[in-house]
């Protein structure tokens, strides 16, 4: 029941429905963004192998047991926790979760607000051969106004797509565009692994050399895992609150993974030899280099200046879309919070932690160029907006992800977990290996990596 209006709790329209409206929260600047640079930071291939490990055994199992939370609560993460684990802290679990989703969605729409503004820069043709695309990057970032503009812009697109609800709202927007940013990034990687010194790039990206790994990558790349996945801060628990129980969450829990983890690999694929083909190091120039190295492989689309006119203000239109359907998933965290546990109105509760969210995003907005002191942090070394993501989009959904195995795996318990699962078939392939995943691997991987870096830390 939906406290406010009395209706019953929203649903997908069909299992369908679901799929792509959790891997468009899924796939979105995470896989296109920040795939790329960070396997770019941590070695290319080594990377790539370790990062693929990472989803199939600590991310499928975490997203599984976020989903089987949602659909036996039917509530948002803070209820969830009550519901399962009444009057215990676990529920502190849950408003991390909707805490971690403010924080991660205010950066987020700075940075998909640069896309906004790609679009129309894209469409005017800036991108020519001739143009200097670092220094038109600096320009969007840098400018105050321009980047808060464009910050604002995105939340606003995000809330209304939230006020809109489940079905007529996230549902309908997934369904049509989530195709289509396959299709266009398929076309994409063909131009690029056709690109002179293409080779070189690929060799990067699926020649490993694990002399580069040590525990900080094998931590980015579960941190990327998580994050990219949509895991660690209960978006899934929340997406599979408004899962029917007659679907089946072991095989949507599977073609969402597929779905990202295609969609990640395909954005190396497009950014690798395109870097080499520039004769670019991978890794190097930030939280920009994605948008200055791909407007370069764009604009050289023939015939010009069309091709790059078209395939450019495409592409951006389509990672805003993308970014969009996950910026919403972030926004609908805490919204369903403030409706299930404070009786808000969707209306009142989207606008508000949507302007939340916006404000807290404006120190983000002003991290690239802005404002010298929040572009290099005292102390700290990066721009406010990376220290932002690696708090929020990396420490807290790990501890998030750890804390919700150990929860399903040994406090709710994996016999309790799988009656969820059978609801529909009475079936749940695979569910002793999952067991298994969620109560051992899960959390074993995770503390060892987290007391690596606490060990790191203190130089110990
Ligand atoms: N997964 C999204 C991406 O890759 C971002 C995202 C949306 C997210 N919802 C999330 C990340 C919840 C962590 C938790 O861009």
């Amino acid at each position: 029941m939906d406290p406010a209006t009395g209706q019953p709790r929203d649903t997908w329209g069909s299992k369908a429905a679901f799929i792509l409206a959790a891997a468009g929260s899924a796939i979105g600047l995470g896989n296109i963004w920040g795939f790329p640079t960070v396997a770019g930071q941590n070695g290319g291939a080594a990377f790539l192998l370790i990062y693929l490990a990472a989803v199939a055994f600590i991310g499928a199992p975490v997203m599984l047991a976020e989903l089987i939370v949602g659909r036996k609560t039917g509530l948002n993460p803070v209820g969830a926790f009550k519901a399962l684990a009444p009057r215990t802290a676990w529920v502190f679990v849950g408003g991390l979760g909707v805490l971690t989703g403010l924080a991660i969605l205010s950066f987020y729409s700075v940075i998909a607000g640069w896309t906004l503004s790609y679009i129309f820069k894209s469409a005017i043709g800036t991108f020519g051969p001739e143009a200097d695309t670092a220094a038109i990057f600096a320009e969007v970032a840098g400018n105050p106004i321009r980047a808060i503009g464009w910050h604002f812009a995105f939340m606003a697109l995000t809330i209304y797509v939230v006020l809109g609800g489940v079905r007529d709202g996230i549902e309908r927007w997934t369904k049509v565009l989530m195709p289509v940013l396959f299709v266009l990034l398929a076309a994409l990687a063909v131009r690029a692994v056709t690109l002179s010194g293409a080779a070189e790039g690929l060799e990067f990206y699926f020649k490993p050399d694990f002399s580069k790994v040590n525990g900080s990558v094998v931590l980015a790349a579960i941190g990327q895992a998580f994050f990219s996945l949509s895991l660690g801060m209960g978006a899934m628990i929340t997406y599979g609150s408004y899962v029917s129980k007659r679907d089946d969450l072991v095989s949507s829990a599977a073609w969402v993974t597929a779905f990202d983890t295609s969609i990640a690999i395909l954005a190396g694929l497009i950014i690798f030899p395109t870097l080499f083909h520039a004769g670019l190091e991978p890794g190097v120039g930030g939280p920009g280099m994605v948008f200055v190295v791909l407007t370069s492989l764009l604009s050289s689309i023939p015939p010009a200046p069309w091709g790059g006119i078209v395939f450019g203000t495409g592409f951006f239109m389509l990672l805003g879309i993308a970014a969009l359907t996950s910026s919403v998933s972030l926004l609908e965290v805490p919204t369903s919070w403030a409706v299930d546990e404070r009786g808000w109105s969707r209306k009142r509760a989207a606008l508000l932690l949507g302007a939340i969210a916006f404000l807290l995003g404006i120190p983000s907005a002003l991290a690239n160029g802005a404002v010298p002191w929040l572009t290099s942090l005292p102390g700290v070394g990066t721009d406010f907006l990376s220290f932002l993501f690696t708090l929020f989009g990396q420490y807290s959904l790990v501890i998030g992800a750890l804390l919700i195995s150990l929860f399903v795996g040994w406090v709710w318990g994996v016999q309790a977990a799988g009656e969820e699962v059978r609801e529909n078939d009475g079936k749940f392939p695979l569910g002793r290996l999952w067991a298994f995943l969620i109560r051992f691997i899960c959390p074993i991987a995770i503390m060892a990596i987290l007391l690596n870096l606490v060990w790191g830390l203190f130089g110990a």
